[in-house]
């Protein structure tokens, strides 16, 4: 019978929202916003189909919920007034709205070499890390404005992976959405659901939060029903070198 198959993470790729920050719950709320404006019922469960995909394409499927169709100019228009109500929330964040954990795990996996990157869609991402001090963290960012198109599509990671000089089968990647999941999957990478295993079937391994998360832990999950394991650190590493890990 067939082992599974392993694969040597040298770089962790981090989306930004609602994985290292709850901003999730600031473009809800900003989106939420523009519809009572324009008579629309948009509940959570239907920001869901937002998360992880652009600002444009989110205020098509808005426009699509209500039934509703508006010229171009228009459209500009509400996009801008939902990101200035974004950004408005953006710019009250502090080092505290880091979600729990993520700094002791950044730490963590910068000590043992591994190279940390963000690869967000949002076009506020250097923004939302400058506001809550990780800016200067990560090796790499890659954001909604070094892209020309939006996840599903796999570019934003590979365009990570390119950035950090690390080959995308050795990367793994946390996300909070459906579309980064299958974006990142595209790309070749393993994936980690970060949240509840309902909208995110497809990842590779859940886990609820980055809370008490250690290198050791997340190896020791089971990725893909076992038919992938990982290890930190190079393939050419001898096995006491992983175990350390
Ligand atoms: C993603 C969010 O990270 O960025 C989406 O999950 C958001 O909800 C997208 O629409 C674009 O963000 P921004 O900040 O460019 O409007
Ligand atoms: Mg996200």
């Amino acid at each position: 019978m067939k082992g599974p198959e392993f694969r040597h993470i040298q770089a962790c790729i981090f989306d930004l929202d609602g994985v290292i920050v709850d901003t999730a719950r600031f473009h809800y709320q900003a989106w939420k916003k523009l519809a009572d404006g324009l008579g629309i019922s948009f509940s959570e469960e239907d920001n869901e189909r937002l998360k992880g995909i652009s600002r444009m394409e989110s205020l098509e499927i808005l426009l699509e919920i209500g039934g509703m169709s508006i010229s171009r100019a228009e459209m500009a228009e509400l996009t801008d007034q939902k990101n200035k109500w974004y950004v408005d929330f953006v710019r009250a964040m502090t080092e505290d709205d880091v979600l729990p954990g993520v700094s002791d795990f950044l730490q963590e996996l910068q000590s043992h070499g591994v190279r940390v990157s963000v690869a967000s869609a949002s076009k506020n991402a250097q923004l939302v890390l400058q506001q809550v001090g990780l800016i200067d963290v990560f090796d790499a960012v890659s954001d909604g404005r070094m892209v020309k198109r939006a996840k599903p599509d796999p570019e934003i990671f590979l365009h990570s992976s390119s950035q950090l000089g690390i080959p995308a089968s050795n990367c793994l990647v946390f996300e909070d959405a459906a579309a980064g999941i299958e974006a990142a999957q595209r790309a070749g990478m393993v994936t980690v659901g970060v949240g509840s295993e309902r909208s995110l079937k497809d990842a590779d391994a859940i886990i609820p939060g980055f809370a008490g998360l250690t290198i050791h832990q997340l190896c020791s999950k089971v990725f893909r029903n076992g038919t992938i394991e990982i290890e930190f650190g190079k393939e050419d590493d001898n096995a006491e070198k992983a175990k350390i890990l």
